[in-house]
C-alpha cells in the first residue's frame, strides 16, 4: 500500500551539533543565501619574499632551483587563496579546493576517498606542499601531468571535483561578486577575469606553500636537537627509504627521473588501479608517484587508495607485508625489511619530526571566509541530511552526505516517543519502509559517532 507522506523538517536548523570536531570528521559547509565575502588583511600577507634555508638550497644532490617563486606575487597568491577556498567556484556552490585539501592536514584529506560533486574520488587526495619548486615533473598519483599551471585547470573542470562545465558562466559569476574584480585588478593590473588568470593565481598560491619549519629542519639549522630515537630513525630512513623518498637534505620525495620506473612501486598488493600504466602504457602498470613525507603525520590515511590508517600500518607493510612483484628485490628486499619493534618506533619518531606546525596554521594559507559571520545563515554541518518522501513508494529515503562512510544509525519514534524501528547504514542512503505505519507524526533520530540530529516525518 502506498502512502502519501509529507515531511515536516521541524528541526531544520538544528543540524548536527558537534561539541568536538576532530580530524576524522569531514566538515562540509553549507551556505544558504547571503553573500559571503573573504576577510583579507589591508596589506597582503607575504608570499613572494620567502627565504629558503641553506639545507634546502644546497643539498648533497645539487643546488635547488627555487626561481619558480619569482613568479609568485603577494597579490597574486592572495587572489589564489580566495579562489582556493571559495565554494562559489563549484557547480553546486558547496565545494572548494579546500574541501579535499585541508590546511590542518597539510592540504590532504582524512578519508581514503573524498566526496566530490556527485561521488567519491577514485584516489586519495594528495597533500600540497613544496609543489612549486621541488616537484615540477609529475603531478597526480599516476604522474600524468607535468605542468602545475596546466594541471590546475583539471580539478577546476573535473566534473566530480570543482565541476566547472562552462567557464564563461563562472567568469560571469565571479564578476558579479563584490570582491573578485578588485582582487584580479590587484593581481594582474586590470580586472579582467580569464581561465588562465584563475589557474595562474591558484598556481601562485599553491607554489607559495613551502614547509621548512619542522623539528627536522630546525635540527639541520642547529636550532633543535633530535632525540636518540629520532636520530636512529633518521639513520634507518637514510639506509632504507631515501633511495625513493629522497632525503637530499631534505624534501622527502622523489627527485630526478633517472631511476624511472623502478622506484614507483612499493610492493603494495595490487588493485584494479593501474596507476601510471593507465596513462603511460602497460609497462608502467601499478607504478605510483612517490609522495613527500613532510607533515606525514597529518595526512593519514596513506597510499594512493588510503589503505593504511596509521604510520604503524605503513611500517608494518614495509617491514613484513611487502608483496613481491617485478619491481621489488632491488630497493625493497623480498619479504620486507624485517625491522625490530625498536626500529619501527624509531622510524615513526623520525617521521614525526617532519611536522611543520606553522605551515598547518599560518593564516596566509588559511580559509579567508568567515562562515560563522554569515548572518546566522551559515550552517557548519558534519553531515548534511535530506529526507525524501515518495508518495508513490512504500519507502522514505534518508540521504546523508557521508563521505567517510561512517555508520549512521536512524531510530524512529512515534509522537509519544515510543520506539518504532531502527536502521543503520554507512552508505549514503537509509531506506525506511513506511507502508505499515499508521498516520501521524514520527521522529527519526540520527546518530553518527557523537553527533545527533532529529528529523520529523508525517505519514498521512
Ligand atoms: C573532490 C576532492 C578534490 C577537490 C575538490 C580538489 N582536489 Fe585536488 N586532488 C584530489 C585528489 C583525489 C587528487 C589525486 C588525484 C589522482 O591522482 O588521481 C588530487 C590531486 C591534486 C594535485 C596534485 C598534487 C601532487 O602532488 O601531484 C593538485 C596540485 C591539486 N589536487 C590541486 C587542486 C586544486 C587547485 C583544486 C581546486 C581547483 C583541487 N585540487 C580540488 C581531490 C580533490
Ligand atoms: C622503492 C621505492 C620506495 C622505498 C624504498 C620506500 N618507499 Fe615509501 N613509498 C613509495 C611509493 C611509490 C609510495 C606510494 C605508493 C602508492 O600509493 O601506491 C610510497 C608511500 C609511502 C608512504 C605514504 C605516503 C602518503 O602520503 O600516503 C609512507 C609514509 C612511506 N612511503 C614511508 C616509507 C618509509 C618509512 C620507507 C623506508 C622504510 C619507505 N617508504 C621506502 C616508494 C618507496
Amino acid at each position: 500500500m502506498n502512502k502519501l507522506i509529507t515531511v515536516v523538517l521541524l528541526f531544520i536548523s538544528f543540524l548536527f551539533f558537534s561539541s568536538h570536531v576532530d580530524h576524522t570528521n569531514v566538515l562540509i559547509h553549507q551556505y544558504i543565501g547571503g553573500e559571503l565575502n573573504p576577510n583579507l588583511p589591508d596589506d597582503p600577507f607575504n608570499y613572494e619574499d620567502q627565504a629558503f634555508p641553506e639545507h634546502i638550497m644546497f643539498t648533497d644532490w645539487g643546488t635547488n632551483d627555487t626561481t619558480i617563486l619569482d613568479l609568485v606575487t603577494d597579490h597574486g597568491a592572495t587572489l589564489g587563496r580566495v579562489l582556493f577556498f571559495d565554494e562559489k567556484l563549484s557547480a553546486n556552490e558547496n565545494l572548494s579546493c579546500g574541501t579535499c585539501h585541508k590546511q590542518a592536514l597539510s592540504f590532504a584529506d582524512d578519508t581514503p576517498f573524498s566526496m566530490g560533486v556527485s561521488e567519491n574520488t577514485s584516489r586519495n587526495s594528495m597533500q600540497l606542499n613544496d609543489l612549486g619548486w621541488s616537484n615540477r615533473t609529475g603531478f597526480f598519483w599516476d604522474m600524468s601531468e607535468n605542468n602545475l599551471h596546466d594541471m590546475i585547470k583539471l580539478p577546476l573542470q573535473n566534473e566530480n571535483e570543482i565541476g566547472v562545465t562552462d567557464i564563461d558562466q563562472l567568469i560571469d559569476k565571479l564578476n558579479d561578486t563584490d570582491y573578485y574584480p578588485a582582487l584580479f585588478n590587484d593581481a594582474f593590473g586590470d580586472s579582467q577575469i580569464t581561465e588562465d588568470r584563475i589557474a595562474d593565481a591558484l598556481t601562485q598560491f599553491i607554489s607559495s606553500m613551502t614547509t621548512f619549519n619542522s623539528k627536522f629542519d630546525r635540527s639541520k639549522m642547529l636550532q633543535d636537537v633530535l632525540t636518540a630515537s629520532e636520530y636512529r630513525g633518521h639513520e634507518l630512513f637514510v639506509q632504507n627509504c631515501e633511495v625513493c623518498h629522497t632525503d637530499g637534505n631534505s624534501f622527502f620525495q622523489f627527485e630526478g627521473p633517472e631511476f624511472f620506473p623502478f622506484l614507483f612501486n612499493n610492493g603494495l598488493s595490487e588493485t584494479d588501479d593501474l596507476g601510471a600504466g593507465e596513462f603511460w602504457g602497460e609497462e608502467f602498470n601499478h607504478l605510483f608517484k612517490i609522495p613527500t613525507l613532510r607533515n606525514i603525520v597529518q595526512t593519514a590515511p596513506y597510499m594512493h587508495d588510503g589503505r593504511f590508517e596509521s604510520l604503524e600500518e605503513v611500517i608494518d607493510h614495509y617491514s613484513e607485508d611487502l608483496e613481491d612483484n617485478e619491481w621489488t628485490g632491488e630497493f625493497l628486499p623480498i619479504g620486507g625489511f624485517q625491522f625490530s619493534q625498536t626500529e619501527k618506533t624509531d622510524l615513526i619518531n623520525f617521521m614525526k619530526t617532519l611536522t611543520d606546525e606553522e605551515f598547518l596554521e599560518n593564516e596566509k594559507w588559511s580559509d579567508p571566509f568567515d562562515r560563522s559571520a554569515d548572518d546566522g545563515n551559515a550552517k557548519e554541518i558534519v553531515q548534511s541530511v535530506n529526507l525524501f518522501p515518495n508518495p508513490t513508494s512504500d519507502f522514505a529515503i534518508i540521504e546523508t552526505i557521508n563521505p567517510s562512510q561512517k555508520m549512521v544509525e536512524a531510530v524512529m519514534y512515534n509522537s509519544q516517543g515510543q520506539f518504532i524501528k531502527k536502521m543503520s547504514s554507512h552508505n549514503q542512503q537509509i531506506l525506511f519502509d513506511v507502508s505499515q505505519l499508521s498516520a501521524g507524526l514520527y521522529h527519526i533520530k540520527l546518530n553518527c559517532e557523537d553527533e545527533q540530529q532529529t528529523i520529523s516525518l508525517s505519514v498521512i
